[in-house]
């Protein structure tokens, strides 16, 4: 049995129902939307993050090009801001084939694979462009493929942004973050991220955020300009350090049976229009970011610091020894494909 299934059964109270149900959609070819050619194909898209962010508008593309080229054969419904699920549920729901395409942030794929870890290590990205050259490398393009053994299959690669570090004081140098309780996705390296400047990491969903920082719950976190504008961090933090540390972006991810179980023509299309949104959406993601942050100085709720290349370097050399306790687990080989994609 996979993980998720493991999982699943074991964090609800009524595991034996669960694991009947389990067995039903084994025994079913769960997952498997029965398309028959002629049939006609829903997929279910929850996310977690508004529709004018980067992912909300690549998705909201993705559903308008379909209904555009494939008319009635396949229907998208895009379910927007957590309002169906939060992420972690998001990923056993596709497993289990209640949903049939999510996009997750690659921090939070952990429990499933330790390969998209060298997205979270600090400094590794200088920008989006950075990225996207490892992500269309060889050794980035094969991470699509690592967690074929759950049964999920990676679609795409799309960008969010930059993460930037919001608190009660400015973050200009790393000992303003000690001591301090930061909300963390669900990633073992954003972990050891934090207890390297001394802070206390609290693994946390998205949309448990902003209530956490409003009442105290935590007193920081790690975000980009969109998500910050977006679910208004910036209305509960005084203080924003433009840290640019860490890269946020996502995995689009289909259930491998469902995926399989669509007629030839119509997966085809759905490829070329998933390569034609993530271009799209790809394009504009540093764009909609850097419009967020001038909307959150405009609203003059909360501070924007800027950063010295000196402090830039303080930062940097403290969060260094992240990535040799990480070594292991992603691949020496990752990290130096990640390093050498060329210019
Ligand atoms: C977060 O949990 O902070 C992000 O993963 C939200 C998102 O999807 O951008």
């Amino acid at each position: 049995m996979s993980n998720i299934s493991l999982r699943r059964i074991r964090r609800t109270s009524v595991g034996m129902l669960c694991y009947s149900a389990l067995l039903i959609c084994t025994l079913a070819a769960c997952g498997d939307a029965g398309n028959k050619e002629g049939a006609k194909v829903l997929i279910k898209f929850p996310h977690v993050t508004a529709p004018g962010t980067p992912k909300g508008r690549a998705a909201d593309r993705f559903r308008d090009l379909v209904h555009e080229r494939l008319g009635d054969r396949v229907t998208v419904e895009v379910y927007p801001s957590g309002q169906l699920m939060n992420d972690d549920d998001s990923i056993d729901a596709l497993a289990f084939g209640e949903v049939q395409m999510i996009a997750v942030s690659l921090s939070k794929f952990d429990r499933l694979t330790k390969k998209f870890q060298i997205f979270d290590l600090p400094f590794m990205f200088q920008d989006l462009s950075a990225v996207e050259r490892f992500q269309e490398s060889p050794s980035g393009d094969a991470l699509l493929s690592a967690m074929t053994e759950s049964g999920l299959t990676g679609v795409a690669f799309w960008h969010n942004g930059m993460k930037q570090f919001s608190g009660p004081e400015p973050m200009t140098t790393p000992d303003a973050a000690d001591g301090l309780k930061f909300r963390i996705m669900e990633s073992d390296v954003l972990q050891a991220q934090i207890l390297q400047v001394g802070g206390n990491p609290q693994k946390m969903a998205y949309g448990e955020v902003y209530q956490a920082l409003q009442t105290g719950a935590v007193d920081a976190q790690e975000n980009t300009w969109s998500n910050i504008y977006s679910s208004k961090f910036y209305e509960v933090q005084d203080y924003i350090t433009q840290s640019n540390h860490g890269y946020l972006g996502y995995l689009v991810l289909v259930n491998t049976k469902f995926w399989s179980s669509i007629p030839d023509d119509v997966r085809a299309e759905l490829r070329s229009i998933l390569v034609e949104t993530s271009d799209w959406a790809n394009a504009q993601a540093a764009e909609i970011n850097q419009d967020a942050l001038e909307k959150i100085k405009a609203s003059g709720r909360t501070e924007v610091v800027a950063l010295t290349p000196e402090q830039i370097k303080q930062w940097q050399d403290i969060m260094r020894p992240v990535w040799d306790q990480f070594e292991d687990s992603i691949g020496s080989d990752v990290i130096a494909a990640a390093q050498q994609v060329p210019r």
